[in-house]
């Protein structure tokens, strides 16, 4: 907990480890991005209403015509917080009240006007948060990628799995997905 606010922390990764790693990124891009739109749903069914908090990058790597993430406060980490919000401003004049900027994660979560609070990347950004959170939302994608950005190391035994639901393509809750993928919820130990 950080100001009294619940830090939830949502990623998703491909179920193959690259160079050891877990892949969650590639070229500012989601590697599997079309291929799970069961997880897109869900994220929007957990984030709508609250606060999420995401880095500069991954704000840039959301698809134009999706941002800022509606029904959503948007809070963005930069070191140029200004610049960004003019920028902000300029394109999305009639949505740039859902967006904040600030140069530190815990200005972040101060600013958030929500109770519980959502960290939705990317890696830089779940680094600064996971000392915070009390629970990961991880989906893994049954796809082998390649990667160039990773979900931080952490010691998963530190944290309790509690839930864990698997999706394969076609059944009734994911008609449109191409690959199996299945969904875990984890709560920091005490
Ligand atoms: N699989 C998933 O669930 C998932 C989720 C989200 C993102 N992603 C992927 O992850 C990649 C992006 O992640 P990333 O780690 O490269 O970037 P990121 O964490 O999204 O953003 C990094 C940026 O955050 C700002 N920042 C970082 N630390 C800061 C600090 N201490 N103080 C102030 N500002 C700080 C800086 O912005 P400025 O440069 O503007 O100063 C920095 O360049 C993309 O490939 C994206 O598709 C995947």
């Amino acid at each position: 907990m950080l100001y009294e606010k619940f830090i939830k922390i949502i990623f998703a990764t491909s179920a193959y480890c690259f160079q050891g790693k877990l892949v969650i990124g590639d070229q500012n891009d989601i590697p599997w991005r079309g291929l799970v739109p069961s997880d897109m749903e869900r994220f929007k069914n957990l984030t709508i209403y609250k606060s999420v908090i995401m880095g500069r990058k991954t704000w840039d790597s959301i698809p134009e015509k999706s941002r800022p993430l509606v029904l959503r406060q948007n809070i963005i980490i930069t070191r140029n917080p200004k610049k960004i919000s003019r920028n902000i401003a300029q394109n999305y004049p009639n949505h740039s009240n859902l967006v904040v900027t600030v140069d530190s994660f815990k200005k972040a979560v101060l600013l958030a006007e929500s109770k519980i609070v959502w960290v939705m990347g990317g890696a830089e950004i779940y680094k600064l948060a996971l000392p915070y959170a009390d629970c990961i939302y991880q989906t893994m994608v049954d796809k082998k990628v390649k990667g160039d950005t990773f979900f931080p190391n952490l010691d998963w035994a530190s944290w309790e799995r509690i839930y864990i639901h698997f999706f394969n393509p076609g059944e009734e809750k994911t008609p449109r997905d191409k690959v199996r993928s299945w969904y875990s919820v984890f709560k920091r130990q005490v």
